[in-house]
């Protein structure tokens, strides 16, 4: 099976519960999954374009893990897109790296998921802010993958819940490589 690359975005891991659990687990299985933490990497926020390519490069399978701010990615993973999906190799008359691989996200998300339903408090679903991921990975020519979540995470979530999420969470990501496989 392919190996999958997941890019962590968590600006405080330390006071993580969720991010730092799925980050716990995804470290038992260094022969599935490389784990390439952005703000661990890039302390003063200068990113290695060339080398955050090349990693790219070698994989097939690429999830991106982060807490939803603002219903958004936090600012770190927006930089990192906004510089490594670069012209001339993301996309352009040239840039075609990016074409035909596999991109997911995996969030934790603080309000509950009946909110995010069709006429829920959050007035919009996660397909629906998902909207520029989808738009961007429509533009640099990749699949998408369906997203993993787990909501309710600022609403005392119990230590049960957020571990049951770590072993689901690499069982989805089993499910992907396994899509991925069979092309
Ligand atoms: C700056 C900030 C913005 C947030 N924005 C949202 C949001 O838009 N929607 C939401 O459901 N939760 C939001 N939250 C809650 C986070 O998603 C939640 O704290 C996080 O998923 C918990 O994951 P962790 O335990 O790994 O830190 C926000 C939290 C912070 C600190």
């Amino acid at each position: 099976m392919s190996k999958t690359l997941v890019i962590l975005a968590h600006p405080n891991l330390e006071v993580s519960r969720v991010n730092r659990c799925w980050q716990q687990e995804l470290l038992q299985h260094p022969q599935e999954i490389t784990l390439h933490e952005l703000y661990k990497e890039y302390p003063d926020w200068q990113i290695d374009v060339a080398r955050e390519q090349q990693l790219l490069e070698q994989y097939d399978h690429i999830i991106l893990q982060f807490p939803l701010y603002w219903y958004s990615y936090p600012p770190l993973l927006k930089k990192w897109v906004d510089e490594v999906f670069a012209y001339g190799w993301a996309y352009g008359s040239t840039g075609d790296r990016l074409k035909g691989k596999y991109f997911s996200v995996a969030m934790s998300i603080g309000n509950h998921e009946v909110n995010y339903l069709p006429g829920g408090s959050v007035q919009f679903t996660v397909e629906q802010v998902l909207a520029p991921f989808k738009a961007s990975l429509h533009h640099v020519g990749a699949i998408e993958l369906p997203h993993f979540a787990f909501f309710g995470a600022s609403f005392q979530a119990t230590d049960e819940q957020v571990e049951q999420s770590a072993v689901d969470y690499v069982e989805y990501i089993r499910n992907g490589s396994a899509v991925v496989e069979q092309g």
